[in-house]
């Protein structure tokens, strides 16, 4: 009796400890009349199921099942919610109604969470865009496919997600998140197809990722602090960066580390952007271990953005410092290093170490620019004669 009764004990024991995930409480969408036959739009039943899981206590799944594709028009998952989390897993596909179909509504973002904290969004699934429809009329009020709004404690885990129609993810506003195994793809033509797009965001983990679309692979915008990116292949594209900043405003970013990426035929690779007469700053920024394949520009810091050669007089710049780039080995097709600092605030802190850069076409020379900086630059081909040895 005392053996048994201690089996007993011992199975509610390890039931109560197991996976906080499987006493999570699972919606499936279609219970809440989802079709998922790819034609009728299911965003009612995704909103009314969404209702449900946000309001009850615990640990909600909302499962969006396999072997399905469900048309959702421009739709708002809002919090607070009364759950302490909510899973959103993508195990079949969720797709975009075209351009035509997508009227004025959605405020140009297709799939928008807001102030839920706690959220997983997971599962193998695919979000498709309808970017074909959208991709030659680029004036139009193209959506973002997938945007989080003030989500503390996010993670992303292993969707797919293709043609979007302008940027892929953007992330506003959010602390604590975590980003692995996402694929994102669109043709190299697409425009303006940001993979993940940073605002205002701190303490970001992102890894192991494919990010293959028409623009920015990671952009990193104003008021994102502590952020890593760690095993990210991107290209076709235009390669990771920092900014643009100072458009409008004094923006901050601090505390970015690239790390073991690839660029294989994106136009740039590790590039901070500002716009001349900006202010605020962009340091402590490292980019290590960077593979490059036929990369256009694999390092720049361009403090002219947007202007050039034909920048206006100013008298402020958003300052450039403590920025390390460490361990890039491959081949480029245009500019090598391009550090273009402003005469107003010149880049300071700036480190090139351990960098083997060679022509991908073979014979061809490529450039070296050098303007306004100040820093070190060891074992590094091409020579960079405007720093110093450390
Ligand atoms: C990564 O994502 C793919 C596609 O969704 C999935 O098949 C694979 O199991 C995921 N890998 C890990 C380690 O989660
Ligand atoms: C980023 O990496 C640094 C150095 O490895 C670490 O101290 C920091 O905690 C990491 N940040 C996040 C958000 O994981
Ligand atoms: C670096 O990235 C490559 C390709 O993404 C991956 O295969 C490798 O395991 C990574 N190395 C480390 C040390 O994480
Ligand atoms: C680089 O991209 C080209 C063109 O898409 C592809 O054929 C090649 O396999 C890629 N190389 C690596 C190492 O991923």
């Amino acid at each position: 009796m005392g053996l048994v009764l201690c089996f007993v004990f011992v199975f509610i024991v390890s039931v109560a400890l197991g996976n906080g995930q499987l006493q999570s409480n699972v919606v499936d969408v279609t219970s809440f009349g989802a079709l998922g036959d790819g034609k009728t739009d299911d965003s009612k039943a995704f909103l009314e199921a969404w209702e449900k899981i946000c309001g009850e206590k615990g640990s909600q799944t909302l499962q969006i099942p396999i072997g399905k594709t469900f048309k959702l028009r421009p739709i708002l998952f809002k919090g607070p919610c009364k759950s302490n989390s909510i899973n959103f897993r993508l195990l079949g596909k969720i797709s975009a109604p075209t351009k035509s179909e997508w009227g004025e509504k959605g405020n140009g973002r297709w799939i928008i969470f807001k102030d839920v904290k706690n959220l997983i969004v997971d599962g193998s699934g695919i979000i498709q865009g309808s970017g074909p429809t959208w991709w030659n009329d680029v004036h139009s009020n193209r959506p973002t496919s997938l945007a989080f709004r003030s989500c503390d404690n996010l993670r992303l885990k292993s969707i797919t997600s293709i043609n979007s129609a302008k940027k892929y993810i953007s992330i506003n506003s959010c602390t604590e998140v975590t980003v692995f195994n996402v694929t994102l793809i669109a043709p190299e033509h697409s425009p303006n197809t940001d993979g993940i797009n940073l605002v205002g965001s701190s303490q970001v983990n992102l890894f192991h990722s494919t990010i293959a679309t028409g623009d920015d692979c990671v952009a990193i915008n104003g008021g994102c602090s502590g952020i890593n990116i760690t095993n990210v292949y991107c290209g076709p594209g235009h390669g990771l960066s920092v900014g643009s900043l100072g458009g409008n405003k004094a923006e901050k970013v601090e505390h970015v580390h690239v790390k073991n990426c690839t660029f294989n035929g994106t136009q740039n690779g590790a590039r901070i952007k500002t716009y001349p007469g900006g202010s605020g700053y962009a340091k402590s920024i490292s980019f290590k271990d960077i593979i490059l394949i036929n990369t256009r520009n694999p390092i720049i810091i361009d403090q002219h953005y947007g202007c050039r050669d034909h920048c206006p007089p100013t008298t402020s710049a958003v300052e450039v410092s403590d920025v390390k780039f460490i361990g890039f080995h491959g081949s480029a097709s245009k500019g090598a290093i391009t550090l273009s600092c402003s005469e107003v605030k010149r880049c300071n802190g700036i480190v090139l170490e351990d960098i083997t850069i060679i022509p991908a076409t073979k014979g061809k020379t490529l450039e070296v620019v050098c303007n306004n900086v100040d820093g070190t630059v060891q074992d590094t081909t091409p020579t960079v004669s405007c720093l110093s040895k450390p």
